[in-house]
Formats: structure tokens, C-alpha cells, sequence
């Protein structure tokens, strides 16, 4: 049997942090792009790469920050960092806890928790280089116009990496390299576990650096080389606001390319945000000032927007959702929503269904054809097939206390102004009268009517509002009636 392939034995995350500049209760790592968090995106792109091992060193926030790891990957080994501080010092606790049972031989790959952007590929382009090349180290760097607070690759005559030095204790001369490390790594476990034992904090920070390893691996005769990459984003990380959203903005340009590139119409990408777990299938048309978040997903032929915002929507083959905020909903094929409309969570609208204009919803299970166009309010309900909905509906659901369901048949015909006061239940084919109130259950094919019949007190104005502007109108428009009919039309509207 062939052995499965697998990757390097380990990647380490580094998540032991304080992140001071976000200026947050929240933990910087926490913090979200694209509708994750940053240590959530660092260990996707970690797991990419399939390690044996994955381990995420942790000291600042630890609690919050081992609740969130057990969510987004509970297989990851959480290591807690001690009082020696520093990215070697945070390094070597994760190897030693990772080596507890027997040491790791192979390849060990370092990441960042705040590094959002790199991607598997890359990562794995770093794995494969060092593999192929027998390294001892490689450290995966870019090229920057301002290298500042960076530590610098120091290069020898031939063009070899001979170690990093930090911003910090950098001389003038080397604080002119551009070359910057990235704090990426892929080390041989052995070299990595040897050199930590001889890395001191003899330094201007005092910190135990992961950096003095390249210096010492290359003493120790091991190859130490880059891979520089000229994509700057992959290995940039956020250490306050600004550049959190600066990430964000770039993260997201990428994901609205790639779903252009798959065949989706986005008319405005500056003005479409799109989660990175959002789903979308060929043919989809997004319009602009549209934001898609979390497990929403578009199918083909659908078209979204302009100004929407979904949160975990399924939306069925062409449909078309129109200035729309919803949540939680599953919109059928070919149906229509929008505009302005609300979608709450449990909505599911039947294939060719609408919710039209100033309607919200709730928990409401609306079957195939029906429609529910203008302005109401429809929760804890049923709705059958090709019912109609009359305009200003209201399911009165809640009764002070508790919440009761409202069940309305197929071929249904509500009137205007229809208030539903649940638990009630409608049958099929049966109407109901404009303003209708429903208290009791409607008979399947009854008319029901609640409202009194009409009665006109003709002079009721002239006589009681004598000296109005109305009385005075309503005066006129009585006299004139007799010869010239046509000039009340506007009234009758
Ligand atoms: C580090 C590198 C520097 C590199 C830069 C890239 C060292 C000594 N320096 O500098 O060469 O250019 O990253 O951004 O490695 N961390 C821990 N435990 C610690 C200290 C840090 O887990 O004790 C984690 C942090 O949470 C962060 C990462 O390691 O994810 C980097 O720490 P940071 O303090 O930002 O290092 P820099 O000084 O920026
Ligand atoms: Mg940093």
C-alpha cells in the first residue's frame, strides 16, 4: 500500500501576543477579516499543508483565545507560553510539548497568528523548496520600500542568508536592507530543537528571538536560504486598526477576483464585501453595495442587490433579492424578494414565492407561489402554495407573553389590512375581507369578514365643523355635485 502523503510534521502557530496597538478588549487575533477571525484564517492555511502536528502558542487573553481555538479547530494542540518572552522562547515550548511523546524529526513549519493573508500555496512552496534543498532553515522574506521595524536579512558576498537582525539592534548600515524577515519559517526539527538550547535574550528587547536560530543553524553547517516572495500582503500582519482593515479591503479583493474569475458578474467590486465562506455558483449576478457574510450561498442565475446585506442566506437557482437585510433564510428558486425587505431568521420562501416591499419575517415557512407583496409582517406562521397575501398583512403572533403560530392553507386570498391573531388557522381556498380581523379558525372556501358594514351620516362635517377649510370643500363639492359630477374623481382614489 502506497502511504498516504502527508505533509511536515508540525506547523506552530505564534499567538502569545498582547496585540497593545488594536486597543481592544477583544484579543488582537480575534479581531475579523472577510467574516473570520485572523488566528481562524492562519490555521486554515496551516491545515492546507496537512502537518502531522499543529500546535498554537498562547499567553495573552489565553482563555478567550483557547474558547475560540476549541471552535475553529479543536484537533490544535494549545501550548501555553511561560514567563521567558519571545518568539524563540514561544517556539520552544510548543516543540517540547509537541516532542513529549517522541521527538519530531522532519520539517516544522512557524506561522503567525496575525498574519491573515498568506495562503496554503504559498506556504507549501515554502515546505517544498526547503525539502528539495536539504535546508536546514528557510525563511521566507519580502522585498519593502519601508523595511522598518522589520529584522533585516543579512546576506553574505554570495548572495547567502547568514542570519537576521532586528530592527532594534540594527545598525545604521543594515537598517538600509530592504530585505525583510517575514517571521515564516520552515526549520529541520533537529537543527531548530539545538539551536534554541544556545539562543540567549542578549538583546536590546531582552527576548528570547527565534531569529538568532539562522545565525546559529548556519555555525552549525546546515543551509539556511530564502523564499522571497513578491506578494507583500501574504506576509504582512495587523498590529492595530488600520492596518486590520487596510487587510481586510485587500482580503477581500481577492476572494471578489476570484469569484469573477469563476464566472460571477460583480458589477461593483469596491462596493461588494464577500465572507470567505460564502458560496456562489456560475452565472450569479451581484449588484453593487452588497455585502455577503458568513454560510451564505447564491445559486446560478441568481441576482443579489443592489444595496443587501445577507447573513447565512441560501438563495435558489434564479432568484432575485432586491435591497434586502436578512439572516438565517433559504429563498426558493426563481423567487423574488426586495425591495426593503427584513428577513429573520427561519424564513423559508417556496420556489417562485415573494416577499415584496416593507415586509419582514420570522420563522415563517411560506410554500410554492404564494405571495406576500407589500408591507406587513409574517412570523411563527405556515403559508401553503399560491396563496396571496394582501397588502399590510400582520401575523399577531406574540400575546404579551408567549408566541403562537398562525397556519394559512393554499390558494388562500387575503384582504388588506387581514390581522391574523395566532393561534389561528386559515383553510384552503378560503378569503378573507379588508381589515379583517381573525380570531377564529376560517373554514377551508369561507369568506371571512369581521369589519361592520359601512354607514354614511351625510353632513356630518358642514354640521360639526362648521368654518372649516373640509366643511368649506365638502360644502362645494355637495352643491356642484348635482351639475358637474367629474370634479370629485380626485376623491375617489
Ligand atoms: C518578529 C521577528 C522579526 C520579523 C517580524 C515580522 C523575532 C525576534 N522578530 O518581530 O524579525 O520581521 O516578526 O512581523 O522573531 N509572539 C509570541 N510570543 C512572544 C512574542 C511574540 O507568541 O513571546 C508572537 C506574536 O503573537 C506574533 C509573533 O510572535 O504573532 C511576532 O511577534 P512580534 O512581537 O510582532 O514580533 P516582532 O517584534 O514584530
Ligand atoms: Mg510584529
Amino acid at each position: 500500500m502506497i502511504p498516504e502523503k502527508t505533509g511536515p510534521a508540525a506547523v506552530i502557530v505564534l499567538a502569545a501576543g498582547a496585540g497593545t496597538r488594536m486597543k481592544s478588549r477583544t484579543p488582537k487575533i480575534l479581531h475579523e477579516i472577510g467574516g473570520r477571525s485572523m488566528v481562524g484564517h492562519a490555521l486554515l492555511a496551516a491545515r492546507s499543508i496537512n502537518p502531522r502536528q499543529l500546535a498554537v502558542v498562547v499567553r495573552h487573553e489565553r482563555d478567550l483565545v483557547a474558547r475560540h481555538l476549541a471552535d475553529v479547530d479543536p484537533a490544535a494542540v494549545i501550548v501555553d507560553q511561560d514567563d521567558i518572552p519571545g518568539t524563540g522562547r514561544a517556539v520552544e515550548v510548543a516543540l517540547q510539548a509537541l516532542d513529549a511523546e517522541q521527538n519530531l524529526t522532519g520539517t516544522v513549519v512557524v506561522t503567525y497568528g496575525d498574519v491573515p493573508l498568506l495562503s496554503g500555496g504559498l506556504l507549501a512552496e515554502l515546505v517544498a523548496t526547503h525539502e528539495r534543498d536539504a535546508n536546514a532553515v528557510t525563511v521566507l522574506t519580502a522585498v519593502l520600500d519601508d523595511a522598518s521595524g522589520y529584522g533585516r536579512i543579512l546576506r553574505g558576498d554570495d548572495g547567502t542568508v547568514t542570519g537576521i537582525r532586528e530592527h532594534k539592534d540594527a545598525s545604521d548600515a543594515e537598517r538600509l536592507i530592504r530585505e525583510v524577515n517575514s517571521g515564516i519559517y520552515a526549520f529541520d526539527a533537529a537543527v531548530l530543537r539545538d539551536a534554541l538550547a544556545h539562543v540567549t535574550t542578549d538583546n536590546s528587547q531582552g527576548e528570547k528571538y527565534l531569529t538568532d536560530v539562522l545565525a546559529l543553524a548556519r555555525r552549525a553547517g546546515g543551509r539556511v536560504a530564502a523564499v522571497v516572495t513578491a506578494d507583500r500582503w501574504q506576509v504582512e500582519g495587523a498590529n492595530d486598526r488600520v492596518q486590520l482593515a487596510a487587510l481586510g479591503a485587500e482580503l477581500n479583493r481577492r476572494i471578489v477576483e476570484a469569484w469573477m474569475r469563476a464566472g460571477v458578474t460583480v458589477v461593483d467590486p469596491s462596493t461588494t464585501w464577500i465572507d470567505a465562506s460564502v458560496t456562489l455558483d456560475e452565472d450569479v449576478r451581484i449588484l453593487p453595495n452588497t455585502q455577503l457574510h458568513g454560510a451564505t450561498s447564491v445559486a446560478r442565475d441568481a441576482v443579489v442587490g443592489p444595496d443587501t446585506t445577507l447573513t447565512d442566506v441560501t438563495i435558489g437557482e434564479g432568484a432575485k433579492v432586491v435591497r434586502t437585510h436578512g439572516s438565517g433564510a433559504f429563498i426558493g428558486p426563481d423567487a423574488a424578494v426586495g425591495p426593503f425587505t427584513y428577513l429573520r431568521p427561519g424564513t423559508v420562501l417556496g420556489e417562485s414565492g415573494k416577499i415584496g416591499a416593507f415586509y419582514e419575517t420570522k420563522n415563517v415557512r411560506i410554500g410554492r407561489g404564494s405571495k406576500l407583496s407589500h408591507l406587513g409582517y409574517a412570523g411563527d406562521a405556515e403559508i401553503g402554495e399560491d396563496t396571496n397575501i394582501g397588502c399590510g398583512n400582520i401575523t399577531a403572533n406574540y400575546d404579551g407573553e408567549k408566541k403562537h403560530r398562525t397556519v394559512i392553507g393554499s390558494g388562500v386570498r387575503t384582504g388588506s389590512n387581514t390581522v391574523f391573531v395566532a393561534p389561528v388557522t386559515v383553510g384552503d381556498g378560503a378569503y378573507s375581507g379588508a381589515g379583517a380581523v381573525i380570531r377564529k379558525d376560517v373554514p377551508a372556501g369561507a369568506l371571512a369578514v369581521t369589519v361592520a358594514a359601512q354607514r354614511n351620516t351625510e353632513g356630518w362635517v358642514q354640521a360639526n365643523r362648521p368654518g372649516t377649510r373640509s366643511a368649506e370643500l365638502a360644502q362645494a363639492a355637495t352643491t356642484n355635485s348635482s351639475s358637474t359630477p367629474a370634479s370629485t374623481e380626485e376623491g375617489k382614489q
